[in-house]
């Protein structure tokens, strides 16, 4: 098949099998001249990084609920767009989309750029948010390349190459794909294959549109496909939490905007590297038991730390919420599940 074909078959799949999203204008809707409102697919591309549909359907719903324009979204305080963002996880994308809203209100009235170099040129917005708003939205031929994509260049043109030294590779190739009509539908397109047939495990590959032209399938090694460099073991780092009360209210510090967990709301701890910190109140605290959480780059042990804290306790840090003024859903996951384990359910 030639370039052309390829893409034309993945359209025609794309025509009837695209899967229905919250912010997504279907191909026949696109086809009557629907446009897609650029804030929502927005959203959504800042939210789908290293998230699935499924765990951002409800955000998002959330989010466009409380903040159904980005002027609403930029003028709102940055704790409630963190507590809304609490669960998702890479709380640095949240950060950035308020980073972003606010310039397109300050410096481009309210309306976003309409060409994927505009795009790239607010803060918070990067290379593939910029390609993916402005294929979707503008139907600018911008190469859009995710995990998806990555997976299916490499086992359409058999690359060997393991990721990440084959990202340059795959990501010409899929430019040369990329067609001038229907560049968003196209880009979508590959991400639904990449989502629902062209799978990391067990591809569904008979009933793949573009099977026969699939050069690792005919080799047999499509499920092998896109090689990986392996990944260096993640390193254990142990810490603790300070779990402090007082008769209906619970200590709580905001942490630092830069780094790991930056803007949530947590329990005071210390920099689980080892170094220690000390409590933030004394007192006699109860070791409750631990739990775990993974990250990127490392797992992380907390030992969990208990204290009821009698009115007048000096505290050095955090200050005291009560129960009724703040949910446990504000919280990011690694201290939701402090919190569920000092309540004795925990939900993971
Ligand atoms: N994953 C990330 N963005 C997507 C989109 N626009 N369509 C399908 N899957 C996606």
């Amino acid at each position: 098949m030639r370039d052309a074909e390829l893409s034309e078959a993945l359209l025609r799949w794309y025509d009837r099998h695209a899967r229905v999203m919250p912010w997504r204008v279907s191909p026949q809707d696109r086809e009557r001249g629907v446009l897609p409102d650029p804030y929502r697919v927005w959203l959504s591309e800042v939210m789908l990084q290293q998230t699935t549909v499924a765990a951002v359907k409800d955000y998002f719903h959330r989010f466009t609920a409380r903040w159904p324009t980005v002027a609403d979204l930029a003028a709102a305080p940055d704790a409630d767009v963190m507590a809304e963002w609490a669960g998702l996880g890479y709380y640095a994308r949240a950060r950035n989309l308020l980073k972003a809203a606010r310039a397109v209100v300050a410096d481009h009235s309210g309306v976003f750029p309409r060409s994927r170099d505009g795009l790239l040129a607010l803060p918070g917005i990067g290379p593939y948010t910029a390609s993916a708003v402005a294929a979707i939205t503008y139907d600018e031929a911008a190469t859009v390349v995710d995990g998806n994509v990555e997976r299916v260049m490499s086992r359409l043109f058999s690359v060997q190459t393991p990721l990440p030294v084959a990202k340059a590779e795959l990501t010409a190739l899929a430019a040369s794909l990329t067609p001038d009509q229907r560049p968003g539908d196209y880009a979508q397109a590959v991400m639904d294959l990449g989502a629902t047939i062209c799978t990391p495990r067990n591809p569904a590959c008979g009933i793949c549109p573009v099977t026969h032209a699939c050069a690792a399938r005919h080799e047999g090694i499509q499920a092998e496909l896109p090689r990986k460099m392996p990944k260096p073991e993640k390193p254990v780092r142990r810490g603790s939490l300070w779990m402090a009360t007082q008769g209906n209210a619970i200590l709580l510090q905001r942490r630092p905007d830069k780094g790991l967990l930056g803007g949530m709301l947590g329990f005071p701890g210390d920099d689980w590297d080892g170094n220690g910190a000390a409590a933030p109140a004394v007192a006699q605290w109860q070791d409750i038991g631990e739990i775990r959480h993974t990250f990127t780059h490392f797992h992380l042990y907390l030992t969990l730390l208990v204290a009821e804290l009698p009115n007048g306790t000096i505290v050095t840090r955090g200050e005291f919420i009560s129960h009724n003024d703040f949910s446990a859903s504000d919280l990011p996951t690694v201290m939701r599940k402090a919190y569920d384990h000092l309540r004795g359910n925990m939900s993971r």
